[in-house]
């Protein structure tokens, strides 16, 4: 099959978004959440520092950065679908939070250069076409000595259900050009002419009430079209397998799944 174009690629993973936003890391443990909260906890992020928080999602950085820089007005978030805008700014209405989220191309930020004490991308390398040409763009909007700070997935909450899937011979790809190696990131960020590069993997393991909260939850990932095309007595033998992995045990109620992430950090 020929590479879809960059445009193409783009145009499907606004869609994507658009599509999934409603679900969006909204039922059980919040992970993008927790992971937001350790990306804020591994940078130096001063009050009132200007903050660029690029594929900002439902703000799962976003919010954490707001509270380390104790104000809004500093902090900005931009993502390509225009339905994550959407419901990120109705989120910081209903906070009260003067935040400027804008409906933005990382590879194409419209700032200008040296404006940001900090750069954030939340599991969002994986989804530019370019992804240098990202890097440079984060790295021009970067004051010198300014931070960049990044997560990609080494294993994300949804895997399992993932792996289910290609047992049954339905395999499932999460994303194009994940990053699930601390050498391919720090690597990644050295080529974007950052220096003190640091890498390190953190694991969570992500806690649901039900199977039911688990599946729920996976709607709102890349698995979505997987799951709300799939007939019913795979749905049920899916499952099934993946209540065999999922489930606790010791008459604990509910399921857990880990999920491993990276925290790249460096400066510009
Ligand atoms: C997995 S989500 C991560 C969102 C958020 N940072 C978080 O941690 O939950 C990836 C986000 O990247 C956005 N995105 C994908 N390609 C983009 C691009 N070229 N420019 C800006 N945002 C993009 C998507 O719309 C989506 O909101």
């Amino acid at each position: 099959m020929p590479t879809p174009e960059p445009g193409d690629r783009k145009s499907r993973i606004r869609e994507q978004f658009n599509r999934i936003v409603s679900d969006y890391d909204v039922r059980g443990p919040g992970c993008f959440a927790q992971f937001g909260e350790r990306l804020i906890d591994a940078l130096d992020l001063a009050p009132a520092a200007r903050v660029l928080d690029v594929a900002t999602g439902r703000g799962a950085a976003l919010w954490p950065a707001i509270s380390r820089v104790g104000s809004a007005e500093t902090v900005v978030g931009v993502d390509l679908s225009e339905a994550m805008v959407e419901a990120t700014r109705a989120e910081a209405s209903r906070r009260g939070l003067a935040v400027d989220i804008r409906c933005m191309d990382a590879e194409q930020l419209e700032f200008p250069d040296a404006s940001f004490d900090t750069v954030l991308c939340a599991f969002g390398l994986m989804f530019f076409p370019e992804r240098q040409r990202a890097l440079a763009q984060f790295r021009r909007v970067l004051r010198p000595g300014g931070q960049i700070g990044v997560t990609t997935w080494v294993r994300s909450q949804a895997e399992d259900l993932s792996e289910v899937l290609t047992e049954f011979g339905h395999p499932e790809s999460l994303a194009p050009g994940w990053i699930d190696d601390a050498d391919q990131l720090a690597q990644v960020l050295r080529e974007g002419m950052f220096r003190a590069v640091e890498v390190r993997a953190e694991t969570i393991t992500f806690r649901y009430e039900s199977l039911e909260q688990y599946w729920q939850n996976a709607r709102g990932t890349g698995l979505r079209g997987a799951i709300d095309t799939m007939a019913p007595e795979l749905e049920r033998r899916v499952r099934d397998a993946l209540s065999r992995r999922l489930t606790v045990g010791d008459g604990i109620e509910g399921v857990q799944a880990d999920a491993v992430a990276l925290i790249g950090t460096a400066r510009r």
